[in-house]
């Protein structure tokens, strides 16, 4: 950009001309509007109805510095320092995996099947700490506790909840670590258990975009080629000791597996197991109940 005042459809054109060698139209039009969003809080309709407006000098700098880490593939969530999930504002940096939009609905499908009692749900893996905080939120009568087996996972997701003002239990536990992990509550004490584990395998990292693979914490992200049901097998096994008779295990999974982690509910003696699609009609989500 020149040294000239600019104003939001010059920007527009800009971030479009420096952005269409590195995404596609629609991704980069979608970026486009998150950095409008987040540099200077505007909805869609008002880039249009600024589009005369001048944009400050400080402003127009920030959108370059963004345009430099966009080129090099950085996130835009964690240029932004933030993404919103399910109505929640969450912080995001490179500590924890970024919420996905699919995970709000697993959200979305807890919230709409509890009612306002007072429920006792357990997030493991909660990396940002979004499941946990985002049901806290919409479900005050229950107490949430969120688990990661990374500190800087933790750190984070309690900055989160103090940004959120939600009183969310968050601690570090390694879900491998069997008798660690049984400690954490007493024995049928809780309703809901829910996680978005890892589950891709690393075989599959070169199908994955560089944006992920280079930013994202391959802790939060992959598994073990050999065993890329381990996560679903130990947390099933954790619940059938956790949860109260008729409690619920909701899983987020890789679409590739969705039968093989309704074997391992049923093995674990879940009953009424549902798989569920996401908006995109992709087998993403189980869940099974305690008998
Ligand atoms: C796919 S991320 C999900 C993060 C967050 N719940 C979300 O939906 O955005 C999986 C999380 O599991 C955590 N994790 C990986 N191995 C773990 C283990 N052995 N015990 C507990 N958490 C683990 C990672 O650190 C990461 O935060």
């Amino acid at each position: 950009m020149n040294a000239k005042a600019t104003n939001t459809a010059q920007l527009v054109e800009f971030l479009r001309t420096e952005l269409s060698p590195y995404y596609p139209e629609k991704e980069g039009n979608a970026i486009i509007f998150r950095l409008f969003e987040g540099i200077l809080s505007y909805e869609q309709t008002d880039i249009v109805l600024n589009a005369e407006s001048t944009v400050s000098k400080a402003d127009q700098e920030k959108f370059e510095n963004a345009v430099q880490l966009l080129k090099k593939k950085t996130p835009v969530q964690y240029i932004l320092g933030y993404t919103d999930f399910y109505n929640v504002r969450i912080n995001v940096d490179k500590r924890a995996l970024i919420p996905r939009p699919e995970t709000e609905e697993l959200v979305d499908w807890i919230v709409k099947e509890s009612g306002d009692q007072a429920l006792r749900i357990l997030d493991v893996g909660t990396g940002s700490g979004c499941i946990a905080i985002a049901l806290k939120k919409h479900l005050q009568n229950a107490q949430v506790m969120g688990v990661d087996v990374s500190d800087d996972c933790i750190d984070l997701a309690k900055e989160n909840a103090e940004a959120n003002q939600v009183d969310v239990n968050f601690r570090v536990q390694d879900i491998v670590d069997r008798d660690g992990s049984a400690k954490l509550v007493q024995p049928e004490t809780l309703d809901i258990i829910v996680s978005n584990p890892p589950y891709i395998q690393y075989k599959d990292r070169y199908q994955m975009d560089e944006n992920i693979l280079s930013y994202e914490p391959a802790k939060a992200l992959f598994v073990d080629d050999e065993n890329p049901l381990l996560f679903y097998k130990l947390i099933s096994l954790l619940g059938s000791v956790a949860l109260k008779k008729d409690g619920q295990l909701y899983f987020e999974i890789n679409e590739k597996y969705g039968d093989e982690v309704v074997d391992v509910l049923k093995k674990a003696g879940y009953v009424d197991v549902e798989q569920r699609k996401d908006i995109h009609d992709r087998n993403r989500f189980v869940r099974g109940i305690k008998e």
